[in-house]
């Protein structure tokens, strides 16, 4: 079968990174519009590169968990794509081999000069830091308000899967949250979120616990 994951910040959670909205709605203490915005960025962009150098260091101190390995397990069988917020790299370090990222991804920079001049980079990234033709470089990140280049990519995965699974995500940032719209009219979806945002019906199995609990079950039913 063709399956499409649908991941957000809450398959991380048991990995001990934040999620954005379970934490009155600060991210580490920050308001959003602060560390993760244009406008944020030319404010003070001191501020946005520190946020991100401990957002990295944190990632480089922590390790997948049990929800990111049964998603690695349901390769063996079928035609898998992680479709992921995230701009963690939890799904490539346990091994799904096939991952968008909408939201960018927090180990690569990419210069304020040409956003295709993208670069790995796991250590801080600080004022002064420029690419070849002397562009400060900035996280690449898909910050409030610019554009998800993934997102056509990302519909048409959808659109062609025949299971959808969600997990862990509030559906409230648009346009990943309208992609569950894309799904064939005999798509079955299961939705994993210890609160989940959508009813069981039909279509729909919800999983109302944790992803490491609730990922693999989904997994063992397809497999
Ligand atoms: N297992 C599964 N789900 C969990 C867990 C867990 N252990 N812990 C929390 N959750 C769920 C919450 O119930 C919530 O529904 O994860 C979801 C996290 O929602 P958000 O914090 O809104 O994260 P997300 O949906 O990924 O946010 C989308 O918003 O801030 C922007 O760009 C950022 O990618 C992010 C986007």
């Amino acid at each position: 079968m063709k399956i499409a994951v649908l991941t957000g910040a809450g398959v991380s959670a048991e990995s001990g990174i934040k999620t954005f909205r379970d934490s009155d709605g600060l991210w580490e203490g920050h308001d959003v519009m602060e560390v993760a915005s244009p406008e944020g960025f030319t404010r003070n962009p001191e501020v946005v590169l520190d946020f991100y150098n401990q957002r990295r260091k944190q990632l480089l101190s922590v390790q997948p968990n049990a929800a990111h390995y049964a998603l690695v397990a349901l390769e063996d069988k079928h035609d898998v794509t992680i479709i992921t917020q995230n701009v963690d790299d939890l799904h490539e370090r346990a091994g799904s081999t096939n991952v968008i990222h909408l939201h960018g991804e927090l180990l690569k920079v990419r210069s304020t000069g040409d956003e295709n001049l993208v670069l790995e980079w796991k250590e801080d990234l600080n004022l002064g830091d420029v690419c070849e033709n002397n562009h400060q470089l900035r996280p690449h990140i898909v910050w409030f308000g610019e554009m998800v280049p993934m997102i056509e990519v990302a519909a048409e995965v959808v659109e062609q899967a025949d299971a959808i699974l969600i997990i862990g995500t509030s559906m409230q940032v648009y346009p990943a949250a309208g992609l569950v719209q894309y799904a064939k009219p005999d798509a079955q979806i299961f939705f994993v979120d210890p609160k989940p945002s959508i009813s069981e019906s039909k279509k729909i199995t919800v999983f109302a616990e944790k992803a490491s609990i609730g990922v693999p079950k989904v997994v063992e039913l397809l497999n």
